[in-house]
């Protein structure tokens, strides 16, 4: 059986835009912001506090959240921003933010492409960041990367990534997210991955699925996962997205086009969809580009 309703957590201000060559003026990204606030998405990550050289694109992050935050005032603070460690951390403390998400890998390499750290030393970077934002009474999101396969290391077994998962609900995590950043996750996969979180006492309320559709497989996976009981959705308007130190990961799941299936399913969402794709066609037109989401393609006639 399907659930009745599923939350999409919007991921498009951070995750598409840290990819994005060209850099997106910061008056152009609040614009992007507000608009997915209005078309009824609950849960926008807005940004990265991350070190501006390693994301040049998101080195506005405390401008857009001061912009936001004296433009929608408490709706911005409860918007969640990305965070690797504890000067992240303070960074989002300083505005007042109250929901971050760290993010660890799965695999060795990518801990040290993406967070310059040994797959231990990230999870010892994590520790006090994860104790001082709950300290705060922050809520803590944890990421996990690479759970399907790594472009260096290939193939990632599901126990290493339960172990992983594991780890970060130790420190703390409310929520787990599981990365398929280069999209090579298939069905089957989603599924079993699923039954052995289960198996280690992480039942399917507690994690999120993050699909990226490299291979196209990304609505596959989620009505793969959502028959596994998954409610919680990543999703990045117009399919924008990536991530820069990984090797061919291409776009998110556009958020069009989870909608158009979660609305022929009759699942819920509360979310507007003709809303998503003129944000999705703004966005595309200030990047000078067509919308990767075919559903934003189709419905806007480009
Ligand atoms: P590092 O060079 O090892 O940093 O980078 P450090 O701890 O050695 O500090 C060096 C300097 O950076 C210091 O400044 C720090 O203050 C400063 P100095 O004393 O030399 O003047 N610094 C910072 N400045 C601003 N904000 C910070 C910060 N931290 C340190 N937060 C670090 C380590 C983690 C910082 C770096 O590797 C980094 O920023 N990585 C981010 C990479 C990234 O954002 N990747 C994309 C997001 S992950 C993703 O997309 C996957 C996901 O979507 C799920 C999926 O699809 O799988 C989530
Ligand atoms: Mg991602």
């Amino acid at each position: 059986a399907l659930p009745e309703a599923v939350t999409i957590y919007e991921v498009g201000p951070r995750d598409g835009l840290q990819n994005e060559k060209a850099v997106v003026p910061v008056e152009v990204k609040a614009e992007m912001v507000t608009r997915l606030l209005d078309a009824g998405l609950p849960i926008i990550e807005a940004t990265s506090f991350v070190h501006p050289k390693w994301v040049p694109q998101l080195a506005d992050a405390a401008e857009l959240m001061g912009l936001l935050i004296d433009r929608i005032g408490d709706a911005a603070r409860r918007m969640p921003v990305l965070v690797p460690n504890e000067k992240g951390l303070d960074r989002a403390l300083d505005l007042g933010l109250e929901h971050i998400a760290v993010f660890g890998s799965a695999t060795e390499t990518f801990a040290t492409k993406n967070l310059n750290r040994s797959y231990d030393e990230q999870f010892a970077m994590f520790e006090p960041t994860f104790a001082r934002a709950k300290a705060a009474g922050m809520t803590v999101r944890g990421y996990l990367s690479m759970c399907f396969g790594d472009p260096w290391e290939g193939g990632v077994e599901i126990d290493a990534v339960v172990r992983a998962g594991v780890r970060l609900l130790d420190l703390g995590a409310d929520e787990l997210s599981l990365g398929d950043t280069i999209g090579v996750a298939t069905a089957g996969h989603v599924q079993a991955m699923v039954a052995a979180f289960a198996d280690a006492g992480v039942g399917p309320e507690r994690l999120a699925m993050h699909f990226h559709d490299t291979y196209g497989q990304a609505l596959a996976n989620t009505l793969a996962a959502m028959q596994v009981g998954i409610t919680t959705f990543d999703a990045s308007a117009g399919g924008l997205g990536g991530c820069p130190y990984a090797k061919s990961a291409t776009g998110n799941l556009a958020t069009e086009d989870l909608l158009w299936m979660l609305k022929g399913l009759g699942v819920g969402t509360g979310v507007d969809l003709d809303k998503v794709v003129e944000t999705s066609v703004f966005m595309a037109d200030a990047l000078g580009k067509t919308p990767a989401s075919a559903v934003a393609r189709a419905l806007a006639g480009q």
